[in-house]
């Protein structure tokens, strides 16, 4: 399988519990490499821009309320099949759905409070880094 890079967001209600070192570790057992990271606070456009793809969604508006409430961590994560090994590690949107072991389900509070974000494509995943990292920061 190919080396790949994809986008991974440690959201604000796992900032706000002090767990990222806890999610970092369930990366990287996966065999993702963390490439690119670096803490930030969102504005509402910041939000707004990144998931301009749910601009019409009922949950828009709470969704980048929440992405904004407190500080984020971006990274850039590589590994073989990195899109699909994150999704995995990841788990459902839902941690009422997610499988046992995963990020979400052992993290996440609710659909919205879910503790990661992950790239869903390859195409959507060159796309986020873009969105969110100059070439210089990303040291692979
Ligand atoms: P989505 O891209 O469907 O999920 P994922 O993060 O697993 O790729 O949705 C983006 C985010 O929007 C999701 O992580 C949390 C939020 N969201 C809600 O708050 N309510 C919802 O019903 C859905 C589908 C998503």
């Amino acid at each position: 399988m190919a080396i790949e890079r994809t986008l991974s967001i440690i959201k604000p209600d796992a900032t706000a519990r002090n767990i990222t070192g806890k999610i970092i570790d369930k990366l990287e057992s996966a065999g993702l490499r963390v490439i690119a990271q670096k803490r930030a606070r969102w504005s509402k456009a910041d939000a707004e821009a990144f998931y301009a793809v749910h601009k019409d969604r009922p949950f828009f508006g709470d969704l980048v309320a929440f992405m904004t409430s407190g500080p984020i961590v971006l990274q850039v994560l590589e590994g073989e099949g990195a899109v699909a090994k994150n999704r995995e590690v990841m788990g459902a949107t839902n941690p009422a759905d997610a499988a046992d072991g995963t990020i979400r389900k052992e993290f996440a509070e609710n659909i919205e409070r879910n503790s990661v974000h992950g790239s869903d494509s390859a195409e959507n995943a060159r796309g986020e880094i873009a969105q969110c990292f100059s070439e210089e920061e990303i040291v692979g």
